[in-house]
C-alpha cells in the first residue's frame, strides 16, 4: 500500500516569525488530534528549514521538505543550494520540478533529473511534480504529456531508485485558481499515472509509489479527492499558509 501523505508547500510566503507560528499553531493542532499512519510533510523556504525541523522533532508524523535544490553537487554556483546542504540539515524531503520552478525559472528535463539523481543519492526522497496546462487539457492532450514528463525523466531512474520517490499530479491550470479538475479527471490521470509505472517498473512497485493530488485543495473538496481509489494524498499551496485548513485538509484522508 502506497503511504497517504500530505504535504504543504509554503512557496515564498511568510517571514521566520510568521513561518515559526504557522507551524506551532499546526503543531498544536495535531496535540489534540493525530493520525500517525499519515505523514505531514511541511515544505518551507530554504532560511526556515533548520527552525521548523526542530520544532517538529516531537512528532514523527511530521516531516520537513525543502522546495528546491540544485542540479550541481557542489561549487562556484551562487546563490545555489545543493541536495547534501539539506541531508546535512536532516532533510528528508524535497519538490522537484514544481510547474512554478519549469515555468519562471526554465527547469529543463535533464535539469530535473539531475536535480533527482542528486536527492537521491543524499537519501532525499523526491517528490516529483507533473501536470499539464489548460492548452494541452483542451486538446486532449493532457495524458500524453503527463505521462511524456514522467517517461523523459524519473522513468530513466533504475527500478531501486523509482521506487524511492514520490510523484505529485499538478494540473497547472487548477494550481492558486480555485478550480480543481473533476474527481473523474483526477482519478482518470492518477490510474493512467500508475498504470504506466506498472508498464515501466513491475506491479510491486506501482502498487507502492504515493502518487499526490495538487491544485486549489482545500477543507471542503480534499475529502472527496482523498477518497479517490489513486490518490494517495496531497500536495497543498494556499490553504496550507492558515494552520485550520491545513489540519482539516489533513483530517481529510483516512
Ligand atoms: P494550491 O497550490 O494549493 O495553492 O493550488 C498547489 C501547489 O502549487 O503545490
Amino acid at each position: 500500500m502506497p503511504q497517504n501523505i500530505i504535504a504543504a508547500n509554503w512557496k515564498m510566503n511568510n517571514d521566520e516569525y510568521a513561518s515559526k507560528t504557522l507551524a506551532y499553531d499546526f503543531l498544536k493542532l495535531l496535540d489534540k488530534r493525530n493520525n500517525p499512519e499519515v505523514l505531514k510533510l511541511l515544505c518551507v523556504p530554504f532560511p526556515f528549514l533548520s527552525q521548523i525541523e526542530n520544532m517538529c522533532k516531537g512528532n514523527e508524523s511530521v516531516k520537513i521538505g525543502a522546495q528546491n535544490c540544485s542540479s550541481f553537487q557542489k561549487g562556484a554556483y551562487t546563490g545555489e543550494v545543493s541536495a547534501s546542504m539539506l541531508k546535512s540539515l536532516s532533510i528528508e524531503y524535497v519538490i522537484i520540478g514544481h510547474s512554478e520552478r519549469r515555468e519562471l525559472f526554465y527547469e529543463d528535463k535533464n535539469t530535473l533529473f539531475d536535480k533527482v539523481n542528486l536527492a537521491i543519492a543524499n537519501n532525499i526522497t523526491p517528490i516529483f511534480c507533473c501536470g499539464e496546462s489548460l492548452k494541452e487539457r483542451k486538446v486532449n492532450n493532457h495524458l500524453n504529456h503527463v505521462l511524456s514528463q514522467l517517461k523523459e525523466t524519473v522513468f530513466n531512474l533504475t527500478k531501486n531508485d523509482f521506487s524511492k520517490i514520490v510523484i505529485a499530479y499538478e494540473p497547472i491550470w487548477a494550481i492558486g485558481s480555485g478550480k480543481t479538475a473533476s474527481n473523474k479527471d483526477i482519478q482518470e490521470m492518477h490510474r493512467a499515472i500508475r498504470e504506466s509505472i506498472k508498464a515501466h517498473f513491475g506491479y510491486g512497485i506501482a502498487n507502492k509509489i504515493s502518487i499526490l493530488y495538487g491544485g486549489s485543495v482545500k477543507p471542503i473538496n480534499a475529502k472527496e479527492i482523498f477518497d479517490l481509489e489513486d490518490v494517495n494524498g496531497g500536495l497543498i499551496g494556499g490553504a496550507s499558509l492558515d494552520s485550520g485548513d491545513f489540519f482539516d485538509i489533513v483530517n481529510s484522508i483516512s
